[in-house]
């Protein structure tokens, strides 16, 4: 009998974070194979499990997908519950498609379990809404980042289609993504937020403008994501003192 294979969102990290299925299936699971980027006390969750890390973090060694393919389906067939944990969720940016295509074509089950993805994380932490009536209406989840075989990223239409816009695995090329929205139109004042290591003990956010986005992004050692659109022109204006006279009326 082979055993199911649970595509499990382990979120942003801070562990309480978790879904409850996913802490339950962390607790049940034999053997669970994750990434670099899932913090250990998440991990530390899978008490009686056999602990695999299989790389996966931007610009280092991280172990090859159709290598992390195989290995799900071969402990599927030694193990009852294989736990593959992803950062996030699964489903973002995770190329969790390939890991179940390929689970499919040996038969073996697959389950997928949702997580909250970097980008609502980051927004709970600046505490600004993705959408807001009357000024932004649509959301694009983008990044510039292409595997070695794959065309290049259409990431730029996406988001100067979109009224906000977060951009995952990009803070290595700042400079390079604010000459390219700004050349493609958008203003350099345009509001922007980060936030590096969202929700984990060494969170940091920061606001500013898209041109300033290099600035905000320097010395990053955590991930970052790149918030961008009019929604976040509040954050600083919360800096300006004549709304300090509003909190104390
Ligand atoms: C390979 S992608 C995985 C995304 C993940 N599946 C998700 O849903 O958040 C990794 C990128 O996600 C973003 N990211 C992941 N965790 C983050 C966090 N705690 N704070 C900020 N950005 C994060 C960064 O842009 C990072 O480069």
């Amino acid at each position: 009998m082979t055993g199911k294979v649970y595509l499990v969102g382990a979120g942003p990290g801070a562990p309480d974070l978790l879904t409850v299925r996913a802490a339950r299936l962390l607790a049940e699971a034999d053997i669970v194979f994750h990434d670099a980027l899932v913090p250990e006390p998440i991990v530390a969750l899978a008490a009686r499990a056999e602990k695999v890390a299989v790389g996966k973090r931007c610009g280092r060694h991280s172990t090859a997908q159709r290598f992390i393919n195989k290995r799900l389906a071969d402990a599927a067939r030694t193990h009852k519950v294989v736990v593959r944990l992803k950062g996030g969720d699964p489903l973002v940016f995770g190329r969790a498609q390939e890991e179940i295509a390929y689970l499919r074509s040996q038969d073996i089950r697959v389950e997928v379990v949702p997580g909250i993805t970097a980008a609502l994380a980051a927004s709970a932490s600046l505490g600004t809404s993705l959408t807001q009536r009357g000024i932004a209406r649509s959301v694009a989840f983008v990044t510039p980042r292409v595997g070695a075989e794959e065309g290049p990223s259409r990431w730029l239409e996406a988001a100067m289609a979109a009224d906000t816009v977060a951009i995952y695995m990009a803070a290595h090329e700042a400079p390079t993504i604010a000459a390219a929205l700004i050349a493609a139109g958008k203003s350099a004042a345009t509001p922007i937020a980060i936030a590096e290591g969202a929700t984990l003990p060494a969170e940091r956010t920061a606001h500013g403008t898209l041109g300033e986005l290099p600035d905000l992004v320097r010395g990053a050692t955590g991930p970052v994501v790149i918030l961008v659109g009019e929604v976040y022109r509040a954050l600083a204006e919360t800096l300006v003192p004549a709304k300090v006279g509003i909190q104390a009326a």
